[in-house]
């Protein structure tokens, strides 16, 4: 099979068929979702917290990143794998490059990750302009957790909705080729991801994106402390972890996940 590209995922979207996309931060997990059909790994920054035992995404290193991003990129043959550009690794152009441009040629990665709306405009452009693809994310910032005040529901007012929706296309036009929502109500999601002609990917979001992404140890049921509604332990339901990930690929396909009770209205 062909590696999942940007017109795989663009055409995916324009015929309407949701995309699967999880968490990876080694190579058993990269190959157990593979097998299940995950079209698209994110090595993100939540490994800071599920692999690093942080309490928040801050600490991460681009070494951190760049290691893991090898340990899925070794082990991967057929999805695209994302990066994140950690806190602190991006905030000139020049700056964004630099770490982008470690993230693809030791990490192997196939496109970077970074949080912000209309700020990032300069670096989207910077790196979109030196071949690097860019994945946007908008809603719930991890990376600004301490500005945010804690891991709340964005844009439920007027005002914030509308911020969030003209940051999705200022940083469409900027060039991104994908963009994450993270915590924000179903509707507001919904309505970005018709707009928008790229693919939207919703955590917390609702099922109206055009595809769903999970921090893959909270699918495993290994949340600790407090389990956000959005998150749904599909081993609970599986006699295997490779068996998790298909039914969440499964349920991701007929649009089974997340249910009106796992969004935020
Ligand atoms: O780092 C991460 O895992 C993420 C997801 C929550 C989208 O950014």
């Amino acid at each position: 099979m062909q590696r999942i590209s940007i017109s795989s995922l663009m055409k995916m979207k324009q015929q309407a068929q949701k995309i699967a996309m999880l968490t990876a931060y080694d190579a058993s997990f990269t190959q157990a979702m593979e097998r299940a059909g995950v079209e698209v790994l994110l090595v993100g920054d939540s490994l800071g917290m599920v692999v690093q035992g942080h309490d928040s995404t801050l600490p991460v290193s681009l070494d951190d990143m760049i290691y893991h991003c090898q340990c899925v990129t070794r082990a991967s043959h057929t999805a695209m794998v994302i990066a994140d550009l950690p806190f602190m690794t991006y905030n000139s152009p020049e700056q964004a490059l630099q770490s982008a441009g470690r993230l693809m040629k030791e990490g192997g990665a196939h496109l970077v990750k970074l949080e912000g709306g209309a700020g990032q405009i300069d670096n989207v452009a910077a790196l979109t302009a030196n071949g690097i693809p860019v994945c946007g994310h908008l809603g719930l910032l991890p990376q600004s957790i301490h500005q945010v005040g804690g891991y709340k529901v964005q844009g439920r007012d007027t005002l914030s909705a509308e911020i969030i929706f003209q940051d999705a296309h200022k940083l469409q036009e900027a060039g991104i080729a994908l963009l994450i929502l993270e915590c924000v109500p179903m509707s507001l999601a919904e309505k970005i991801s018709r707009q928008l002609d790229i693919p939207v990917i919703g955590i917390g979001a609702g099922a109206g994106c055009d595809g769903q992404v999970l921090v893959s140890y909270d699918l495993l049921g290994l949340t600790s402390g407090h389990v956000p509604k959005f998150v749904r332990n599909f081993l609970a339901t599986s006699d295997s972890i490779e068996a998790a990930f298909s039914a969440y690929v499964a349920a991701v396909k007929a649009a089974d996940f997340p249910t009106i009770e796992e969004s935020f209205a």
